[in-house]
């Protein structure tokens, strides 16, 4: 059986149970193959754009004896997947401007029957921009923390509704007035960045995202 590190638990934990499970970028398939396992999902799709990590999940594929179970295919982004293929949907690991273009480039998604689970490992600001703007609510965010480092999941479902958010909710989503260690962590790793110019974010919106952190940490 497969054992996850606590960063692939977290989003392993909000994958829901579903017929078929797809995982975007997979590697060493070390997700899809715990979901199988775990009768999360049935059956399971491990993608990803390069040879190598696909070799590796053919390894754990084999080693598991989910053969039969998990399919391994060669895609860019969701470019040889098709709508109907997946109920739940992970892409993790990745960053976030990449995440970001999937969902924009994707116009599939936006599905009522499809559910994403995403682990940006930078600039969450887009992947909730690109949420949000094409009508997905976020509907789950977890933090975790592993070795130094801490992590933030995102699930989120097509709704059809914009909301208007407050900028810096692009940044810390619902993380900001939290006292939990790995939200904590996650807040300040995000202050640091926003002092790195980014060609994403104009001078005035990070004074303004800055304000609302201090105003939140003074309360
Ligand atoms: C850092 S690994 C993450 C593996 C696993 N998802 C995890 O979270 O541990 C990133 C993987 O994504 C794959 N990848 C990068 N860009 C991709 C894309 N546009 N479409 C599909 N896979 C991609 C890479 O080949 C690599 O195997």
């Amino acid at each position: 059986m497969i054992k996850l590190t606590p960063r692939l638990k977290t989003v392993a934990d909000m994958i829901e149970k579903c017929e078929c499970f797809l995982d975007v970028g997979t590697d060493h398939a070390y997700l899809p193959a715990y979901i199988v396992e775990n009768g999360v999902a049935k059956r399971a799709i491990a993608s990803d754009i390069n040879e190598k990590p696909l070799e590796n999940a053919l390894k754990t594929v084999k080693e598991e004896g989910l053969s039969d179970k998990i399919e391994l295919r060669l895609s860019a982004g969701f470019e040889n997947i098709k709508q109907n293929e997946a109920q739940q949907i992970a892409v993790a690991g990745m960053g976030g401007i990449m995440i970001a273009e999937m969902i924009e480039n994707t116009p599939w998604l936006k599905d009522f029957g499809l559910r994403l689970v995403l682990q940006p490992m930078t600039h969450f600001e887009l992947v909730r921009r690109a949420l949000n703007s094409n009508g997905f609510e976020i509907d789950g965010e977890l933090t975790v923390a592993e070795g130094e480092r801490a992590y933030l999941a995102l699930s989120a479902k097509y709704s059809g509704s914009i909301s208007q958010k407050p900028p810096h909710w692009f940044y810390f989503g619902e993380l900001l007035n939290s006292r939990k260690e790995s939200d904590r962590k996650i807040v300040q790793r995000i202050k640091k960045m926003l002092f790195l110019k980014s060609e994403f974010t104009s001078d005035e919106e990070i004074k303004e995202v800055l304000r609302s952190v201090e105003n939140a940490e003074g309360n």
